[in-house]
């Protein structure tokens, strides 16, 4: 039995099109990527139009519940507030907060505090305070499509080492992206993060990364940011991941809450800042989805 994929069966991407018209000189050259010996993508994490646009429409979900929570940041308010504006406008526009019920997460929203790395759990008990930073992490589901992007922001007056941690974190994020581009590889876009964050006295964490994200919430490939470049995954147009480093003021190691069993703290009770943004490579570069 021959098992040849011929030029004119319809592309195993579902875009309705030839294979020699759609995906065929993409296999050709990842084929080659892989005959190198470099680790290449699976079929699965490479999207087709549909699901593309699909996964924007998801984005643009995101972005606008993330600019409203913007809006209404003030010290005073709790965390709890921030979940149910989260819930009420992702639900306004059609969506499902994608964390709610997720692996038992009880909320629609992570909020993360100072020294809490990720995932904090929003609670009614949890009163935001002039001088913290926190960072507000959405995910949402709509038709099926998922979106995944997190911001930081301010309370009144910081100092100003949390401050710059803020603002570094989101540099090394966009130094970061600057590297997305086809037949590219993500350690190129990990050691970018990597640099800038030990340059300017941070540490990145190791454990929590990054991931492949669009037909479900987190897809392959892991993504790490402490990684080399010309090294890990090949970057292939229609992949679709997330750009989300975890950077300490202090120390890059991490403990997770014994009673709640998620949020995530620093070791040493040093700052931690996070921004997220969901990016697609393009066919000549990258779309961020959601920022
Ligand atoms: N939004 C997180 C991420 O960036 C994942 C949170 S999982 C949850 O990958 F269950 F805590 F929501
Ligand atoms: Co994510």
């Amino acid at each position: 039995m021959i098992r040849n994929i011929g030029r004119n069966v319809p592309c195993w991407c579902k875009s309705g099109k030839k294979y020699k018209n759609c995906h065929m000189w993409i296999d050709e050259k990842i084929k080659n990527y892989k005959k190198q010996g470099h680790i290449v993508p699976s079929r699965r994490i490479i999207k087709n139009e549909a699901q593309i646009q699909g996964i924007r429409e998801s984005g643009k979900i995101n972005i606008a519940v993330l600019d409203y929570i913007a809006e209404h940041m003030k010290s005073g308010i709790t965390t709890e507030e921030i979940d149910k504006m989260v819930y009420e406008q992702t639900t306004a526009r059609g969506g499902i907060p994608a964390p709610l019920g997720y692996e038992g997460f009880p909320k629609s929203v992570c909020t993360s505090i100072n020294n809490q790395v990720c995932h904090g759990i929003p609670s009614e008990h949890v009163v935001l305070e002039e001088g913290d930073i926190v960072n507000v992490d959405v995910s949402t589901i709509y038709n099926g499509y998922f979106s995944d992007s997190s911001r930081m922001f301010c309370i009144g007056q910081v100092s100003r080492e949390r401050k710059k941690l803020v603002e570094d974190v989101k540099k090394a994020v966009e130094l970061g992206l600057e590297q997305v581009k086809p037949w590219g590889f993500m350690g190129d876009m990990g050691q970018a993060i990597h640099d800038f964050a030990k340059e300017n006295g941070y540490s990145v964490v190791v454990d929590i990364g990054g991931h492949g994200v669009g037909l479900e919430f987190h897809e392959d490939p892991f993504v790490s940011y402490v990684t080399k470049k010309g090294t890990e995954m090949l970057l292939v147009p229609g992949m679709i991941f997330t750009i989300e480093p975890m950077i300490n003021g202090g120390g890059e190691e991490i403990y997770v809450d014994d009673d709640n069993g998620w949020t995530v703290y620093t070791e040493d009770d040093s700052d931690s800042a996070q921004w997220e943004i969901m990016v697609l490579v393009t066919l000549d570069g990258h779309e961020v989805l959601a920022y």
